[in-house]
C-alpha cells in the first residue's frame, strides 16, 4: 500500500501529485524486484529515467518530498555529524561456540532449561523426545554491521547502529541509500511500529571493486568488506554512500506495536523471516530450519564448503531456536540471548611475526618477494610464508623484517599479508631494498615499461630459471614426466648433470643412481619414463615450451589451428590474434619466443631425440570446428565437481568445440561452479556471465550425447 501524498497548498496540480505517486510506487516495486528478489524487471537505463523524471518533479515541487521518496536512494544533505539514539529494546551480542562439543554443551543448557521450566510449571510430559525434535534456524553470520530500522506505518523514518547496544548512532541519510533496504513496506498487515534488525554489508565483488579503485587512485585501500561497509556507513555525506553497493540482509525483529485486530503475528523465527521476506527485506536465501543439534553441525559443515562461492563474506553460523515460545522461556544471559549462538569458523586473519624476505626467481624470471614468517594457524593451516607479489605491493605494504603482521588466508587462496601492525613495529627496522640484480645468477634485474614485475634478465643462463623451466617442462599437464618432481630437478641442475631439458634425453643411469635418495632401479624407472613421454601431443609440447601466458588452454588453441609445430614457428602477430584466446600481448609473447634462435635450435634438438605426436590436422582454414555444437563458447570451471572431475569436464567441453580458459572475463560464455567456486564465481556474478552447476553441465553433456 503506498502512502497517500499531503496535497499541500503549493502544489495544486493533480496530475503532478498524480505522477509522482505513480513513480514512486513504480520505482518501489522496480527497487524490490532488484534488490530483495535479484529479479529486475526492466534495464538499468529505463529505471535512471524514472528515478530521474521523479528527482525532476520534486526539485519543482518540494513540498511533495517524502520520506519514503525513491529518490532518497541516491543521498541527501552531507550531516555535521550523527545524533545519539537510545535503542528501545537494547541490541543484544551472540555467545560464541568453536567446536562440535561446544555446541553439544550450547544444545544441553537450552533442553535442561527447557525441561526444568516445563517441571516447574508442573508438567510431566518432559519427555526426551520433545527435545529431539527442537527445531533450530540455521542462518551464515553475515560478515558487516549491525543495523536498526525503524518503519512507522510501512515507511522507514530511521536508521540506526547497533553502538554499544544501548545507544547507537542516526544514520537514517545513509540506509535509505542502501538498495536492499525499502524504504516503504509491501505486503499485508504490517505493524504500525516495526523494528526490522539486519546486517549491513558489502558484496565481496563490490569490495574488489572499490579496492581496485583505490589502489588505481594511490588511496589507501579497505582492509576487508566488513571495514569498507563501515567505513562507507559512517559518511556523513549519504550521497557518498549511496555510491559504495552495500547491502542489507533482515534477521530478526526488534520493537513490535501496533498489531491490527484479528492478525497472528508469526510466532516462530523462520516465519518471521519469511514475513520479513514478503514485506520487502531480504532475506538470506541459504537459511535453513533443521531439528536437533547433529543437522546443525551437518549445515556448518555444509556451509564451510560453500563459504568461498558466496558472494558475501560471513565469519560463521547461527543458530537460534526456532520458536518464540522457547525463546521467551530461555531468555537472556548478561548481553546475549540463551536461544542462539555463533559457530565461528576458524579465524582467517592472525598476527605474527615477520622473519625475513626472499626472493625467489621463477620461470620466465619475474622476481617474487616471499615473506617468511613466525608460523601462524590461520584459515584452518599452519602459515610460514606468505607473497608478497611485487615491489608494488612491497611499497603499498611497507613490511619490514621484524614487524608484527596481519595474515589472512581464505579458501584455497594462498595467504596473504593484509597490513602491518605499525604500533608493534620494532626500533631500527629499515625498508626493504628491491635487489637489483638477481640473487641466483646475479644477471641485472630489469622491468619492462609497462609492468609491474621485475625481471632477471638473465634467461637460462639463470640457473633458477633453468630449473623452473626443466620442472615446468617435466610437469603433469606438460611431458608428464612420471617420477622427475621438483626436488629432482634441483639435484640434477645443481649436480651439473643437466643444463637444459634436452639433457634429460641423454642422461646416465649411473650419474642418476647417484644422486640422493635415488638407486640404480629408480634411475632406469626415470629413464624408462622419460621414454614413454616422448609421445605426446602437440598441445603439450607447446605448453611445456613454457611460453610466457600460453597456458594449457592457449597451447590446445594454437595445436588446433596450426595442426603442426612448424606453422607455429613461421606464424606471424596478425594471424595470431585471430585465433581464440590469444589477444596481442600473448601473440607478442608468442612471436618473441619463436623467433628467437635458441629456442628453434630447442625445438628441433626435442624433435630430434624423439619427441612426437600423432599427426593433428589443423583447423584454421577447414570447417570441422564449426560444426561442433560450443564452437565459439567459452567456458570457464571452478570449485569442485561430483559424477566427474575437472579435468575430464574441460576433455568433454573440448571435445564439443568449446574452449576452457582459467579465468572469468567479459569473453567468458559460461562459468560452471560446484562448491568452493569461490573468486571466480563473484567475478561472473559481477561481470553477468551466466553460471551453470553441475546437473546443468551434465545436461548439457547429455544434450549433444
Ligand atoms: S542475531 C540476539 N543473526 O552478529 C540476536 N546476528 O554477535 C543477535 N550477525 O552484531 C543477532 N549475522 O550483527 C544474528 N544471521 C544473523 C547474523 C547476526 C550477523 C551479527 C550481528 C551481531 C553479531 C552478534
Amino acid at each position: 500500500m503506498s502512502q497517500e501524498l499531503k496535497q499541500s497548498s503549493s502544489t495544486q496540480d493533480p496530475s503532478v501529485i498524480h505522477e509522482v505517486q505513480a513513480l514512486r510506487d513504480e520505482l518501489h516495486r522496480h527497487n524490490h524486484l532488484y534488490y530483495a528478489l535479484d529479479n529486475p524487471e526492466i534495464p538499468d537505463a529505463e529505471y535512471d529515467r524514472l528515478l530521474r523524471r521523479l528527482q525532476q518533479l520534486e526539485a519543482e515541487n518540494p513540498d511533495l518530498l517524502s520520506a519514503d521518496s525513491p529518490t532518497l536512494k541516491v543521498g541527501s544533505a552531507p550531516l555535521d555529524a550523527f545524533t545519539q539514539v537510545a535503542h528501545k529494546l537494547p541490541m543484544l551480542s551472540l555467545d560464541n561456540a568453536f567446536s562440535d562439543d561446544e555446541m553439544a554443551d550450547f544444545n544441553k543448557r537450552v533442553i535442561d532449561r527447557l525441561n526444568n521450566s516445563i517441571k516447574n510449571e508442573a508438567s510431566e510430559n518432559t519427555t526426551k523426545e520433545l527435545f529431539e525434535s527442537l527445531e533450530y534456524v540455521c542462518e551464515p553470520k553475515l560478515d558487516g554491521i549491525a543495523v536498526s530500522l525503524i518503519y512507522e506505518d510501512g515507511i522507514l523514518v530511521m536508521g540506526v547502529t547497533r553502538g554499544d547496544g544501548t545507544t547507537g548512532e542516526d544514520i537514517t541519510a545513509n540506509v535509505r541509500t542502501v538498495g536492499s533496504i525499502p524504504l516503504r513496506l509491501t505486503g499485508n498487515d504490517i505493524p504500525s511500529e516495526l523494528e526490522v534488525r539486519g546486517e549491513i554489508y558489502m558484496p565481496k565483488a563490490a569490495f574488489e571493486k572499490i579496492n581496485k579503485a583505490a589502489l588505481a587512485k594511490d588511496d589507501k585501500p579497505f582492509v576487508n568488506p566488513r571495514n569498507a561497509a563501515a567505513g562507507s556507513l559512517r559518511q556523513l555525506d549519504s550521497k557518498i554512500t549511496a555510491k559504495r553497493s552495500l547491502e542489507m540482509c533482515a534477521y530478526s525483529v526488534g520493537i513490535v506495536e501496533g498489531i491490527k485486530d484479528g492478525v497472528d503475528f508469526p510466532q516462530t523465527h523462520e516465519k518471521i523471516l519469511l514475513k520479513l521476506s514478503e514485506w520487502g527485506f531480504r532475506i538470506n536465501q541459504e537459511m535453513r530450519r533443521v531439528t536437533g543439534i547433529d543437522a546443525c553441525d551437518a549445515y556448518y559443515n555444509n556451509l564451510s564448503e560453500k563459504r568461498d562461492a558466496l558472494p558475501y563474506e560471513i565469519d560463521g553460523i547461527v543458530y537460534k531456536v526456532n520458536a518464540i515460545s522457547l525463546q521467551k522461556t530461555l531468555g537472556f544471559i548478561s548481553r546475549a540471548p540463551r536461544w542462539a549462538i555463533a559457530r565461528k569458523f576458524p579465524a582467517q586473519e592472525e598476527m605474527t611475526q615477520l622473519l625475513g624476505i626472499e626472493f625467489q626467481v621463477g620461470r620466465t624470471g619475474a622476481i617474487t618477494p616471499v615473506a617468511r614468517l613466525e608460523p601462524v594457524f590461520v584459515g584452518g593451516v599452519t602459515v610460514s610464508n606468505a607473497t608478497l607479489h611485487n615491489q608494488d605491493e612491497v611499497k603499498r605494504l611497507d613490511a619490514r623484517v621484524g614487524d608484527t603482521v596481519i595474515i589472512r588466508r581464505a579458501g584455497d587462496v594462498i595467504p596473504q599479508i593484509v597490513s602491518v601492525v605499525l604500533s608493534r613495529r620494532p626500533e631500527h627496522t629499515v625498508p626493504l631494498n628491491f635487489p637489483e640484480s638477481c640473487p641466483v645468477c646475479e644477471s641485472p634485474v630489469v622491468q619492462v615499461p609497462g609492468e609491474v614485475v621485475m625481471r632477471c634478465s638473465g634467461g637460462l643462463i639463470c640457473g633458477a630459471q633453468v630449473k623452473e623451466s626443466i620442472k615446468h617442462y617435466a610437469s603433469r599437464k606438460a611431458m608428464d614426466i612420471d617420477g622427475l618432481g621438483d626436488k629432482l630437478v634441483e639435484q640434477l641442475v645443481d649436480e651439473k648433470i643437466i643444463k637444459s631439458v634436452v639433457d634429460l634425453y641423454h642422461l646416465d643411469v649411473d650419474k642418476v643412481a647417484s644422486l640422493e635418495r635415488m638407486g640404480k632401479k629408480s634411475a632406469e624407472n626415470l629413464l624408462a619414463a622419460i621414454e614413454v613421454s616422448k609421445t605426446t601431443s602437440l598441445a603439450r609440447f607447446i605448453y611445456s615450451l613454457g611460453i610466457r601466458e600460453v597456458g594449457e588452454a592457449t597451447a590446445r588453441n594454437l595445436s588446433q589451428y596450426f595442426g603442426d609445430i612448424d606453422s607455429l614457428l613461421a606464424s606471424d602477430e596478425e594471424t595470431l590474434i585471430l585465433i581464440n584466446d590469444i589477444g596481442p600481448i600473448v601473440a607478442r609473447f608468442i612471436i618473441d619466443f619463436v623467433s628467437q634462435e635458441s629456442n628453434q635450435l630447442l625445438i628441433k634438438q626435442l624433435l630430434e631425440q624423439g619427441v612426437n605426436w600423432p599427426e593433428a590436422k589443423a583447423q584454421n582454414n577447414t570447417d570441422d570446428s564449426n560444426e561442433l555444437p560450443l564452437v565459439n563458447k567459452t567456458y570457464v570451471l571452478s570449485g569442485s565437481l561430483f559424477g566427474l572431475t575437472r579435468d575430464q569436464a574441460k576433455e568433454k567441453l573440448q571435445a564439443l568445440g568449446a574452449t576452457v580458459t582459467g579465468s572469468v572475463s567479459k569473453k567468458t560464455d559460461y562459468l560452471v561452479a560446484g562448491p568452493g567456486a569461490g573468486s571466480k564465481l563473484t567475478k561472473a556474478e559481477s561481470l553477468s556471465v551466466p553460471v551453470l552447476d553441475e546437473e546443468q553441465l551434465l545436461a548439457l553433456f547429455e544434450q549433444y550425447a
